[in-house]
């Protein structure tokens, strides 16, 4: 699925720009006022789409660590809205298995890397 074709759909809140969010060291271009999980899907459509992921609160499948001035913070992917330079250092085991594809470079994916 292209950008432009992201873009269109209604599961991402609206935006106007895409921001820059880092995800174990790679970069990526996703879309402002929304949140983590959301962005990563953005990165990684079928991956994340497909994945076990309740999207409410429930499962804490979707757990990442953002780095932080002192420490890195854990969250909850689908509650914590993306910030311009936002840095993601760590991946829940079941996101990290769900994203591997789009590492690798096996996958339809939104990353630049650095
Ligand atoms: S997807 Fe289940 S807690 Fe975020």
């Amino acid at each position: 699925m292209s950008t432009e074709e992201r873009s269109g759909t209604d599961m991402f809140a609206p935006y106007k720009n895409l921001v820059r969010m880092v995800v174990d060291g790679r970069e990526c271009r996703v879309p402002e006022n929304n949140s983590v999980l959301r962005c990563l899907q953005y990165v990684a459509m079928d991956a994340i789409s497909e994945a076990e992921l309740c999207w409410n609160g429930d499962c804490l499948n979707c757990k990442v660590w953002i780095a932080e001035q002192k420490n890195d913070k854990a969250a909850i992917a689908c509650r914590h809205m993306v910030s311009d330079g936002m840095k993601i250092t760590k991946l829940s085991e079941h996101l990290e298995e769900a994203m591997k594809d789009a590492f690798t470079g096996d996958d339809d994916v939104n990353i630049l890397e650095l």
